[in-house]
């Protein structure tokens, strides 16, 4: 059945500024590192990129690894886009990144102008895209020049292959200076991706300080952690979920009795405001001023129809925020 978009897809979502610049992003992206691989269901992905779109997500988050295999996720996206997207282009951000290993030899991976020059023209290629809308330097490679890895990005966006660049995984020190070296090159940092979520607070740190103050946006990675912070494993593992398939990066292990003690905590108190702990989790990260946005991923419609609805209730008192601290220290 042809897709039409949802007319009233713009209804509900809230759009905020992604730092001091022009670009409105939704509260709510949605990442495709998982569930979008080659080995994956297609129309599954298909059904919830198209539901995210209806529910008002512009915004769709890729790599180059992002699969597996790597490549795949956005050889993917490029077919949703082409067989049902393709009149939105212009409603839609999308954005890649180069960083983490790719191919063979000393030019696939980290920071390099050649790794990432020739990785955005692979990125460009494999989801048929004149230009990708947010290009990101995937990681700090502490071999190469910071200088050179910004001066790849600069040049990204003055060939026209991004409109904008931003940086994934810098601390503070480095943040600082990439954003410094952006604004002296004419290209300013938009956004920064770090992972964030009540489980994991390295950015509170420092590095959101930065962000504010030199007006760049935050778009929290795994705001979920991946799964931690909903009632996914609150009865065991379920069949399907990514603890029982063959991630490396969540397994068993992240259910010990410490966190899980937190979960149920989070949850009798998420239940108690009238939301999911999910929602709870999302909104206890959008409730800071520096966020743009949170970046979801989804492995069904349901969950990610149910992550939207976190915009309807964003509000906490201070007695709960006081109340959440205490069960997470
Ligand atoms: N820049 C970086 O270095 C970096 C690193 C990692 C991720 N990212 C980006 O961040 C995106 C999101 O990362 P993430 O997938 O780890 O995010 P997440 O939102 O923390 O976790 C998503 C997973 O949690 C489960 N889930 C989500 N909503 C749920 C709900 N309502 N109820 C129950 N379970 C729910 C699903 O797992 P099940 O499979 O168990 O259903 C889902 O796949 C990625 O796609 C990528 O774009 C970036």
């Amino acid at each position: 059945m042809a897709y039409f978009a949802s007319s009233t897809r713009y209804d509900q979502m809230k759009y905020n500024r992604c730092g001091n610049s022009g670009l409105l992003l939704p509260a709510v992206s949605l990442g495709l590192w998982h569930n979008f691989g080659g080995g994956g269901d297609y129309q599954i992905m298909k059904e919830i990129l198209l539901r995210a779109f209806d529910l008002g997500i512009t915004h769709f988050d890729l790599a180059n690894n992002y699969g597996p295999p790597p490549g795949s996720a956005e050889s993917n996206l490029k077919n949703v886009l082409q067989a049902e997207l393709a009149q939105h282009r212009d409603e839609l951000i999308i954005s890649t990144k180069a960083g983490y290993l790719m191919w063979d030899g000393p030019y696939g991976e980290w920071g390099s102008r050649k790794y990432l020059m020739a990785s955005l023209d692979q990125s460009l290629k494999r989801m048929e895209l004149e230009y990708v809308d947010i290009f990101y330097s995937h990681r700090p490679d502490p071999e190469t020049p910071l200088e050179e890895t910004m001066m790849a990005l600069h040049s990204a966006v003055q060939q026209g292959k991004a409109l904008y660049v931003g940086i994934s995984n810098y601390d503070a020190e480095q943040t600082s200076r990439a954003v410094d070296i952006l604004e002296s090159l004419g290209t300013p940092c938009l956004i920064h991706q770090p992972r964030y979520n009540m489980f994991d607070r390295w950015v509170e740190d420092g590095l959101l300080e930065v962000l504010e103050k030199r007006g760049v946006g935050c778009i929290p990675f795994s705001p979920l952690a991946q799964g931690l912070l909903t009632n996914r494993y609150l009865d065991g593992i379920p069949k399907g979920s990514r603890i029982d398939s063959e991630s490396i990066f969540l397994g068993k292990d992240n259910l010990d009795p410490e966190t899980m003690v937190k979960v149920k905590a989070l949850n009798q108190h998420a239940e108690q405001r009238g939301q999911t702990l999910a929602q709870m989790a999302l909104a206890w990260i959008l409730e800071k001023k520096q966020i743009t946005s949170v970046l979801i991923g989804a492995s069904s419609v349901a969950q990610l129809e149910a992550n939207v609805a976190t915009v309807h209730k964003l509000e906490f008192t201070r007695d709960e925020l006081a109340y959440i601290e205490n069960i997470l220290v």
